[in-house]
């Protein structure tokens, strides 16, 4: 069958392969550590679960607003208030099932052919995969470890071109665990408004972080107004199998957004919207409880990995990934990532799965037990020591 010419263009997102490979081992009887999925170990909050519950119980099983619920999208408003600083009109918020849909329809609904996005890469896999999708061209931003893996503000200036019509943040960021400072985001802003560029900023890991709290572009004066911010349940709240995810939109993208959902989605889950609610309005202590055991985790792995002849690890500042540096175990990420999960057991995924600068790194989620992480590092060390120079 003859597939669409821009299908060649579509990437893709590793973990979920690397998921299956994973468990094709385990039917075998092979023991896995998983390392490689983003997604927290907890389980969602109780108080949650019996909202949703509530809201099957009471009838709320049919199509709803495309756009969300309005009691949701108020709720998420007054949090954005909240959080950000700036008021926010619960009519340019829209719900989606997940926030990675936020990615694929604003992108389509921005870009086309002669249009330049610049992002970082190493990054989220599907901001490339959506802006090559659109016929855009992709214009990266490596990320150096030098810079703790922020993005270089300098250089992002030296790719504006009039063509530039987007900017991709994501801060929290995955896959490395770096963040954005002040600066650089003042700086960002100050180019984005200079040049009348959009901003897609990707807060989704908002709350996961171990020092400072991370800078919303948003909240800068005259920004809201040209930043697509995006954030959801799944990381915060544990709620990555709910599929609920958010955006604040410029108001001119409401409406196409909102067609691009009418086309293909109708709508998001009523009754997990409802779950949204008591996530928001429902006590809070899960949130911090969780970050201070990823605090925990995130010590173990960094101190372990370092421990490693031939691997370096920075520390990350947030979410729940590592990037440690293999380079000096000398073979490509790839096939470091495979040879660790079929002779040690322990899935990864290579740096290369989230943009080409990721070469020489992988990416290990630390949203396991400890006790697995103590076990994933003893196998680690044990399959690389003949590699290590
Ligand atoms: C940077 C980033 N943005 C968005 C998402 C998607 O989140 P959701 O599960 O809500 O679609 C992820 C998931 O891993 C992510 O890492």
């Amino acid at each position: 069958m003859k597939l669409s010419q821009k299908m060649s263009r579509l990437g893709t997102e590793t973990a979920f392969r690397v998921l299956a490979k994973a468990q094709a081992l385990e039917a075998k009887g092979i023991d896995v550590i998983h390392l490689e999925i983003g997604e927290p170990d907890f389980d969602t909050p109780p108080n949650i679960c019996q909202a949703a519950t509530k809201a099957l119980s009471e009838g709320q099983t049919h199509y709803c607003n495309s756009q969300g619920i309005v009691p949701l999208r108020v709720e998420i408003a007054k949090q954005i208030e909240g959080t950000r600083g700036v008021a926010v009109d619960p009519n340019h918020v829209v719900v989606t099932p997940g926030a990675k849909p936020i990615m694929f329809y604003s992108i389509l609904a921005l870009l086309e052919e002669g249009d330049e996005a610049i992002y970082p890469n190493p990054l989220f896999p599907i901001y490339e995969s959506m802006i090559n999708f659109s016929g855009a061209k992709a214009v990266p931003i490596p990320l150096k470890e030098e810079l703790d893996f922020r993005l270089d503000v300098d250089e992002l200036k030296s790719k504006i071109t009039p063509r530039t019509r987007l900017i991709i943040l994501n801060s929290p960021h995955n896959p490395t665990g770096g963040m954005l400072e002040e600066r650089d985001i003042r700086a960002i802003a100050a180019l984005a408004q200079e040049h009348d560029i959009i901003v897609l900023s990707d807060e989704i890991y908002e709350n996961i972080y171990y020092d400072e709290k991370p800078l919303s572009i948003a909240s800068l004066p005259g920004m809201l107004d040209r930043t697509i911010l995006l954030s959801g349940f799944s990381k915060t709240y544990a709620m990555t199998g709910w599929r609920l995810g958010y955006a604040v939109l410029p108001p001119e993208l409401v409406s196409a957004v909102v067609g691009l959902i009418v086309n293909s989605v109708s709508c998001t889950s009523v009754f997990s919207q409802y779950a949204g609610i008591e996530a928001l309005t429902g006590p809070q202590d899960s949130v911090p409880k969780m970050v201070e055991e990823f605090k925990k985790r995130r010590d173990l792995i960094v101190d372990g990995l370092n421990a490693i002849p031939g691997i370096s690890c920075h520390k990350p500042r947030g979410a729940f990934y590592v990037f440690p540096n293999v380079k000096k175990l000398g073979m490509d990420c790839q096939q470091l990532a495979d040879y660790l999960l079929n002779e040690a057991g322990v899935a990864t995924l290579a740096g290369t799965d989230f943009g080409k600068y990721g070469e020489g790194y992988l990416r290990l989620s630390y949203a396991t037990s400890q006790e697995n992480l103590e076990k994933a590092l003893e196998r680690i060390e044990k399959a690389v020591a003949k590699f290590a120079r």
